[in-house]
């Protein structure tokens, strides 16, 4: 029996989860045994508890309490957790996801204490190293022995970094493996639509599902939130855009927080607020933004999940920020990029809703990643 330490902690990480729980669950369970780990990085009702709930994710076997408010000190804290852990359950392999101080933490913990690492989502890059995530990556990456790689893109990344694409076993920190298995999350999505579509079956449910906004809206990067100049140029942009279109905000707790620790913000979200075009409202559950996925026009954020989940709904995307680490999506068209600024959110999205795109390759792999992942580890461990 393969023991996996399966560590989460922050919105995304709880999404990817659920496909690799559900997979061992269903068809790997007589070979494959886990702890979940939560590292308590997000702990508000509607950034992690809807998630356990509505995507069926077990309990955790391990809760940490990380409720810090800087980025070293909550990773201190989940890093000293996380080690004492791992240390107690002594798995064969500790399983990451993406690209948060959660990540960083147990893949820090775990390689120090020779237990391999598996990064799931590895070899994405910004180039920007300005980023909390982008250091979470590299480092990740650096000290895993298996690394799950979702785009072609990533490959590339890793091979500049002196990675060795054909490595052959025994695998180790010193020689890792590199296995293109597509995205965790597409296969996540591709269920939830299935269950949308069987809800759907009949007239009055699609009625009732059918939404009525134009636009969804996230924010909540530390490089928007934290400089209020770029949030503000944000929210203009939003503002404006409510004269032709109707838009969902589901606000971060991070967002809200910065907005109201500012008066020049605050001031300006209450006419934003008032406005009848904008609905703000908490963050949504992954079913509820599946939903609203399918009706809307176009995805304005800086996530890089939405930005993902937009183009598995074949809606355009404008990218809140200069870069992006799912280059794809650009290079098709699918998507683009407008950083904080006033006339580049509003013109791109006036340009991309009037011209919208057609053309969404299978960039993402089959939406079976979490088997491939299962039976490598079957093979490799
Ligand atoms: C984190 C990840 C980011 C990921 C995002 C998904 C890092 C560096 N960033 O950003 O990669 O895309 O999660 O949402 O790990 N807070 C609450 N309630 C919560 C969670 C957070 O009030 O449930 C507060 C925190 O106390 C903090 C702020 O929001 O003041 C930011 O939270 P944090 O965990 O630092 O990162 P995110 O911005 O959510």
């Amino acid at each position: 029996m393969i023991k996996l330490s399966i560590i989460v902690g922050a919105r995304p990480q709880f999404i990817k989860a659920s496909a690799l729980l559900k997979t061992i669950r269903k068809h790997f369970k007589n070979c494959l045994k886990f702890d979940l780990i939560h590292s308590g990085q997000h702990y508000d009702k509607n950034m992690s508890e809807v998630f356990f709930k509505t995507m069926q994710i077990d309990k955790p076997n391990y809760q940490i309490t990380s409720k810090q408010s800087t980025q070293g000190a909550q990773t201190a804290r989940m890093l000293e957790a996380l080690e004492q852990i791992l240390n107690k359950v002594k798995p064969h392999w500790c399983v990451v996801f993406g690209d948060t101080n959660t990540t960083l933490a147990a893949a820090l913990a775990a390689s120090k204490l020779h237990i391999p690492v598996a990064h799931i989502e590895a070899g994405m890059r910004s180039y920007n190293k300005t980023m909390p995530e982008e250091i979470n990556r590299i480092f990740t990456d650096h000290c895993s022995t298996a690394l799950f790689v979702s785009t072609k893109s990533a490959l590339n990344n890793l091979q500049k970094e002196g990675f060795n694409l054909n490595s052959y076993p025994p695998y180790s920190i010193n020689n890792p493996a590199i296995v293109f298995t597509g995205d965790i999350m597409y296969e996540v999505y591709l269920s939830f639509v299935e269950e949308l579509n069987k809800s759907m079956s009949n007239y009055h449910s699609q009625e009732k599902m059918k939404n009525k906004f134009d636009i969804v809206c996230t924010i909540h990067r530390q490089e928007n939130t934290d400089n209020e100049q770029h949030l503000y140029q944000i929210l203009k942009a939003i503002l404006s855009l409510a004269q032709s279109y109707r838009i969902i905000f589901p606000i971060h707790p991070r967002t809200q927080k910065i907005i109201s620790h500012s008066d020049k913000l605050k001031k300006f979200f209450l006419s934003f607020k008032q406005n009848k075009n904008i609905h703000v409202c908490e963050p949504l559950s992954y079913e509820k933004m599946i939903q609203i996925l399918q009706n809307v026009k176009i995805v304005l954020t800086d996530s890089g999940g939405l930005q993902k989940e937009a183009f598995f709904a074949q809606k355009p995307c404008v990218i809140l920020r200069n870069e992006t680490e799912w280059t794809e999506l650009i290079h098709c068209g699918a998507a683009t990029l407008a950083g904080a600024n006033y006339d580049n959110i509003v013109n791109q999205t006036t340009k991309m809703i009037k011209n919208l795109p057609t053309f969404f390759p299978e960039i993402f792999g089959n939406g079976k990643t979490s088997h491939i992942i299962c039976e490598w580890f079957i093979s490799n461990s």
